[in-house]
């Protein structure tokens, strides 16, 4: 087994070919400038001189609009690894290694059934006990929100993981919007379910459509984002376009994709994974070494893109972040 270790430099070929990620972070750059979005990275204090003002003006094909002074592609900040220093996985594997079971089970085969997946137009409504409920269009969700890069892991229950540079924004901003009532104790998403469109939907072992549900704090954290967009790039079908959500200290089956609805409610969501496996997969679904899963241990993870296996952390990294929510509770209880 490969001896797992923070500072070691990640081979060339484990890592995002550096010249594509600089053109793909130019590409969000002009995109702020056009859009008004905010860089961030991995939504934590930043070291100093890594965020950039974004007062240049171009176009989205890097042309400048002449007003404004360019900023230097050398100062612009590149991360290619997360804050623990961990590398990027490529940008092939993040989109040709998926889990969407409404498409199929094959992991390398998403892509391929999922690439005339219609994702415009689309709308997401959100209700259940809320004060303003509505039905958000995507391009109005991509505008109204300044779309922020965050670089968080990915750690599937299957004990595999990424490292991925997601756009969006935080889902505490559209609740905000809504004003979750006294009642709203948690929040229930749902995934479309299109026969039509998505194959695996005809598998009827499971309870579609696709259900996640969170405890409002835990939708509320900064960390919990909506994401839109991947390498600078919009969201590609597999990956759960136009819209997903992503939870980066849970295992990856919380993050749900392509979503339509989101209500806030008062009784614990039941989701499509407690419906399959109610004693394999918890409400919580926290990243942790220490609880198995039944069938296989949960204290190492293969890291795609790289061999061997690295340790898992506890709340997947976010411990400082996250484990406040969980003060007092049995984690292999609620698993
Ligand atoms: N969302 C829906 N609707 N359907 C799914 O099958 N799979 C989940 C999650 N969200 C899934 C889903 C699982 S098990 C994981 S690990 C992640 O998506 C994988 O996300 P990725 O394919 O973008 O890496």
């Amino acid at each position: 087994m490969t001896k797992y270790n923070r500072s070691k430099e990640p081979a060339s070929s484990e890592i995002t070919s550096k010249s594509d990620y600089i053109s793909r972070r130019q590409f969000v750059k002009a995109a702020a400038a056009v859009g008004g979005l905010a860089l961030l990275w991995a939504g934590r204090p930043k070291p100093p001189g890594s965020e950039v003002a974004l007062t240049e003006s171009s176009s989205a094909t890097g042309a400048s609009t002449g007003d404004a002074p360019q900023i230097p592609a050398t100062s612009v900040p590149t991360p290619v690894t997360d804050e623990l220093g961990m590398a990027l996985t490529s940008y092939k594997d993040v989109t040709s290694y998926n889990n969407y079971y409404e498409f199929t089970t094959d992991k390398t085969e998403v892509a391929r059934l999922a690439s005339d997946f219609q994702t415009s137009p689309w709308q997401v409504e959100v209700g259940g006990l809320v004060r303003n409920p509505g039905t958000y269009d995507i391009d109005d969700l991509r505008t109204k929100f300044d779309q922020e890069e965050r670089i968080y892991r990915l750690r599937c229950v299957e004990a595999w993981s990424m490292v991925i540079p997601w756009l969006g924004f935080p889902l505490r901003k559209l609740l905000a919007e809504v004003e979750p009532t006294d009642k709203a104790k948690y929040v229930r998403f749902e995934t479309l379910a299109d026969r039509s469109q998505m194959p695996g939907l005809s598998a009827p072992w499971y309870n579609w459509p696709y259900v996640e549900g969170l405890r409002l704090d835990e939708a509320m954290h900064d960390l919990t984002l909506l994401s839109t967009g991947l390498y600078g790039d919009p969201l590609t079908p597999q990956n759960g376009a136009p819209i997903r959500l992503v939870v980066p200290w849970k295992y990856g089956f919380k993050s749900i994709k392509s979503i339509v609805k989101i209500d806030l409610v008062e009784e614990m969501p039941v989701s499509l994974w407690m419906t399959a496996g109610p004693n394999e997969y918890g409400f919580y679904s926290n990243v942790n070494p220490e609880v198995d899963h039944p069938r296989w241990s949960q204290a190492t993870e293969r890291r795609i893109g790289s061999s061997g296996r690295i340790p898992t952390i506890k709340f997947n990294g976010y411990e400082a972040e996250v484990a406040h929510l969980y003060a007092g509770m049995d984690l292999t209880e609620n698993f």
